[in-house]
């Protein structure tokens, strides 16, 4: 039944987040990136209401929501439809999907969510406290890299990663991040670096 409430939300607001591209048919500029990227499709509304509600519980008000591998929006649409951040930010390596997803937001309407053409590898978290979610974007090389060039940022604020499909989540274990939340059905889980 799941299917249903994505139809309503898309419907709703209007929104297109549909279809399927396979990493093949990607259209991207950061090619050295490609290699390294999974398929493109949404993230379901009952996915990301886990990984909210789940963020939620641990009483911190983030300032940010950030979608690394945005796509066609769908992620931020659903967390700025349901949740209160100051500011969300989707960041996309396909200009095309850039562009889908702005022509989601003119039909969404809302001056707090933009979009951006990059490679998350090299994407600066704002500072505060940020969720971070991933919907299993890319492979471990990138989100080593992403975590590399973060890491103060992750010493010095709650900022938490919200991960769906986490294929690759050992590796945010072994940068020294603690799982705060994990159910194996679903494959979602939240991690936090410790404070120091
Ligand atoms: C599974 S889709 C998730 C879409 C969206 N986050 C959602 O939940 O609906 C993964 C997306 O990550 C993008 N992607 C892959 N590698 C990337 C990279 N290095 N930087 C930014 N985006 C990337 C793909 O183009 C694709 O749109």
């Amino acid at each position: 039944m799941n299917w249903v409430e994505d139809q309503l939300f898309e419907k709703r607001h209007g929104l297109d987040c549909s279809g399927f591209i396979d990493r093949d048919e990607l259209e991207t500029s950061y090619s050295s990136a490609l290699a390294h990227s999974r398929a493109y499709e949404a993230v379901t509304c009952a996915a990301m209401r886990e990984l909210l509600d789940e963020a939620k519980k641990t009483g911190i008000v983030f300032d940010h929501f950030i979608d690394l591998g945005s796509g066609k929006g769908k992620a931020c649409f659903y967390a700025a439809a349901k949740y209160r951040f100051r500011r969300l930010i989707g960041v996309e390596f396909s200009a095309p999907l850039v562009r889908a997803a702005d022509r989601n937001l003119k039909k969404f309407g809302a001056d707090h969510i933009c979009f951006v053409n990059a490679d998350a590898a090299s994407f600066q978290l704002p500072a505060g406290d940020n969720l971070v979610y991933l919907f299993n974007p890319f492979g471990e090389a990138i989100l080593l890299e992403f975590l590399n060039n973060n890491m103060d940022k992750f010493r010095r604020s709650r900022s938490i990663i919200a991960y769906a499909n986490d294929k690759h989540r050992l590796c945010l274990a072994t940068a020294g991040f603690v799982t705060l939340f994990r159910n194996q059905d679903s494959q979602s889980s939240l991690h936090q670096y410790p404070s120091t």
